[in-house]
C-alpha cells in the first residue's frame, strides 16, 4: 500500500442509492438523490471547480429516511433531506 495526498481540496459524498424491495433509498424513483448528484457535478464544472472538487457518488449512509444526504471532507459538513434547490448553498460549502 502507497500512501498518497489526498488528490481534490474537497469531495462531496452523494448517497445515489437505490432499493427495489420497498425500502426507502436517496436515488429511489422521486426521491432525488442521482439528480442532485449530476447537478452538483455540473455545477462544479460550471464553476471551474473540476479537478480541486470531487463529486462522488456513495452507497448507502445509514440515513435513508432523511436522504437524499451527502457529506463533505474534510469538514465533516452533513446536510440531509437535500435537493436540487439547495445546490447554491452546497457550493458555497465547496467554495470555501
Ligand atoms: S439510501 Fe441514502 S442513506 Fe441510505
Amino acid at each position: 500500500m502507497e500512501k498518497k495526498p489526498v488528490p481534490y481540496r474537497k469531495t462531496v459524498f452523494v448517497c445515489t442509492n437505490v432499493r427495489t424491495d420497498g425500502r426507502v433509498a436517496c436515488a429511489n424513483p422521486g426521491r432525488g438523490g442521482a439528480e442532485l448528484c449530476e447537478s452538483l457535478k455540473n455545477a462544479v464544472k460550471k464553476l471551474g471547480l473540476k479537478g480541486k472538487v470531487r463529486v462522488a457518488r456513495s452507497g448507502c449512509l445509514a440515513l435513508c429516511e432523511k436522504g437524499p444526504n451527502l457529506f463533505i471532507y474534510p469538514e465533516g459538513e452533513w446536510r440531509s433531506g437535500v435537493s436540487d434547490k439547495d445546490v447554491p448553498d452546497i457550493l458555497k460549502l465547496l467554495q470555501g
